[in-house]
């Protein structure tokens, strides 16, 4: 599955909207705006079982929020950003980013947190790197660090990493 376009969903009749205002109509863009997607809200799961189907189902549908759009190859309608979006399968086949760039797939990708972001000069636990993927990817609000989302996406992406070595990218410790 491949995206064939990606395309902020508003951006365009905001800006008109915004040319608009300027020349006396106020509202129009407020009026145009869909309702917002807002996050989903689950409940904390109650078993590890329930905490990855909820997770799966977060990774799949969850806008956090966003107004962007993406339209997946074969598909008549756009749908809005999520996880899925880029991380195809619920993140177990190679993705590809909306400009076209492959992803590997989120398979043993658990097993590599916390990693060392040389660019960034700091180590990202896996939650970290959640929160950059809404903003930087769905652009969205990101969930808090002990939101059920947070859990349910931790322990869904931990699921798909089952049996993968931890610690592998760790410097030894002498002990
Ligand atoms: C717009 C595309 C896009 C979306 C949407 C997106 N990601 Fe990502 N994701 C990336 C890119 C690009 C990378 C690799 C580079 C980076 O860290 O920015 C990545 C990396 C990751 C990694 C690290 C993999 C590794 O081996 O270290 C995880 C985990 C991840 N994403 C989870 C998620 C989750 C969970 C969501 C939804 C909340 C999500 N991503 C949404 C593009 C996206």
């Amino acid at each position: 599955m491949k995206q064939t376009s990606f395309r902020p969903a508003w951006g365009n009749m905001c800006g008109v909207a915004f040319a608009v205002a300027l020349m006396g109509s106020p509202g129009y863009c407020l009026a145009a705006a869909p309702p917002k997607a807002g996050p989903m809200r689950v409940q904390p799961a109650a078993t590890m079982e329930q905490a990855v189907q909820d997770g799966g189902k977060i990774f799949a549908q969850d806008s956090f929020g966003s107004k962007q759009t993406w339209v997946p190859n074969g598909a008549f309608g756009s749908h809005v950003m999520s996880c899925a979006a880029c991380h195809t399968n619920g993140g177990t086949t190679e993705g590809v980013t909306p400009s076209g760039a492959r992803l590997p797939s989120l398979v043993g990708a658990a097993s590599n947190y916390p990693k060392f972001k040389a660019k960034k000069h700091a180590v990202y636990t896996l939650e970290r790197q959640i929160v950059h993927c809404v903003r930087a990817g769905i652009m969205g609000q990101p969930p808090g660090y002990n939101s059920p989302e947070m859990v349910d996406l931790v322990v869904y992406l931990t699921a798909l990493s089952k049996g993968a070595t931890m610690g592998h990218q760790m410097p030894a410790v002498a002990h």
